[in-house]
């Protein structure tokens, strides 16, 4: 593996550690049947361990895909061997590729720092990078959900790394709590009051997932002046050329919509809320026929639960659930739409205008470098979608 950033020699280490692990796993898959990367895989294989063309595993969850002159890249959070992998001791990976299907390592693009003070410190938590190419400025913005070292989930931030080029190296700009001093644009007159800032500094503090408790609290106003939580993110560009922050919110139970400055290193302050607690995590957006659709899944940490997709005529909303998504049975674990074949939303590229592909994760906490990535072809009717489980395609 070849990595373009220094990395602190533990990083060095637990990296090794991986490669031990993804050796492991290449034997299990060859017991199995499936031959590590002779050739590089000429097809997108579901679920299955996919490899680069040097022949080691791809790291890289969470993530996305850039299409940028005329080239694939791949990027997500690099896992680590054991429970220890939930934490970001690496940092983002990226892979470039101009069919989709065969992965060159461009090494790790957002490193960890060695530093402890530092926001991106060794042990944090980087989670769901995405990046977006900004064509005013020419540069690439990189926005993640972090959460600073031993803090466990409890800052819900997101972090703001920049680069010149698709393969970086990515500057780490900051990380804050999206949208400070300001309410959102389709605020109920009522949340404004001083009235309702008492109230949700009572109430705001209820669990992640859903509860009784957290449908009745008034949550938001009470971060109104630190800046709202954002864990599970997005990053969408509109036809216009306006970047959109899209995150999990509100103790994960709403969605919000954050509109970005021209140059996408910021907040305008301009944001909406949507699908008022849904608890909708893992947001994954693309445009289609004067439709958009947000793809989520609902709050079960890990563990796999049930898609939903919601449509809207402009991505501030207003956006209407639909239904779930997902159709077919993922024959290696037998799980189906209830459970999302094990996996969870992720991401939506549009690779031409009638081929988008939905990616998903297969998330193994245990061991996440184990985790596997699920892509498929999104199906699109008037105002709906569909996506449906092949083995590979
Ligand atoms: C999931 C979320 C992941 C990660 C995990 C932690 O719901 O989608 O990105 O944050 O929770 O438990």
């Amino acid at each position: 593996m070849c990595y373009n950033l220094p990395m602190s020699k533990m990083a060095v280490l637990l990296s090794a550690v991986a490669v031990v692990g993804s050796v492991e796993m290449a034997c299990a898959a060859e017991a199995a049947g499936q031959h590590p990367a002779a050739e590089p895989a000429p097809r997108c294989r579901n679920g299955a361990i996919w490899y680069d063309t040097d022949g080691h595993v791809v790291n890289a969850h969470g993530g996305g895909v850039l299409a940028h002159d005329g080239k694939y890249y791949l990027y997500g959070e690099h896992k680590v061997y054991g429970k220890f992998g939930n934490r970001a001791h690496v940092g983002v990976h990226m892979y470039s590729s101009a069919d989709l299907a065969t992965w060159k390592d461009e090494g790790v693009v957002l490193g960890v720092e060695n530093d402890p003070a530092s926001d991106i410190a060794d042990g944090c938590v980087i989670e769901r990078p995405k990046i977006a190419y900004n064509a005013k400025t020419g540069k690439f913005v990189m926005y993640f959900h972090l959460e600073r070292r031993g803090r466990g989930y409890s800052d819900a931030r997101v972090g703001i790394a920049v680069a010149d080029a698709a393969t970086g190296p990515y500057k780490f700009v900051r990380s804050l709590n999206p949208t400070p001093g300001t309410y959102p644009v389709n605020a109920r007159e009522e949340d404004r009051t001083p009235e309702a800032l008492e109230r949700s500094k009572r109430e705001f503090r209820v669990p992640l997932g859903s509860s009784e408790e957290g449908r009745k609290a008034l949550i938001y106003p009470a971060h109104v002046e630190r800046g709202q939580d954002s864990r599970d993110m997005t990053l969408f560009v509109d036809d216009d050329g306006k970047a959109y922050l899209v995150h999990s919110s509100e103790s994960n139970s709403t969605l919000h919509i954050d509109e970005l400055t021209d140059d996408y290193l910021g907040f305008t302050g301009r944001w909406w809320r949507a699908a008022e607690k849904d608890w909708t995590e893992a947001p994954a957006i693309c445009k289609k026929g004067g439709w958009y659709y947000l793809v989520g899944s609902g709050c079960t940490g890990w563990a796999p639960n049930k898609a939903r997709y919601y449509r809207a005529r402009a991505v501030t909303g207003p956006w209407e659930r639909v239904g779930n998504p997902c159709e077919g049975v993922n024959p290696a674990n037998g799980l189906g739409p209830e459970r999302t074949w094990g996996g969870q939303s992720n991401y939506i590229l549009k690779v031409s205008e009638d081929r988008y592909v939905a990616m998903f994760d297969i998330w193994r906490p245990a061991n996440q470098v184990d985790s596997r990535l699920v892509w498929l072809p999104v199906v699109f009717g008037d105002g709906e979608i569909a996506i449906r489980w092949q083995d590979s395609w």
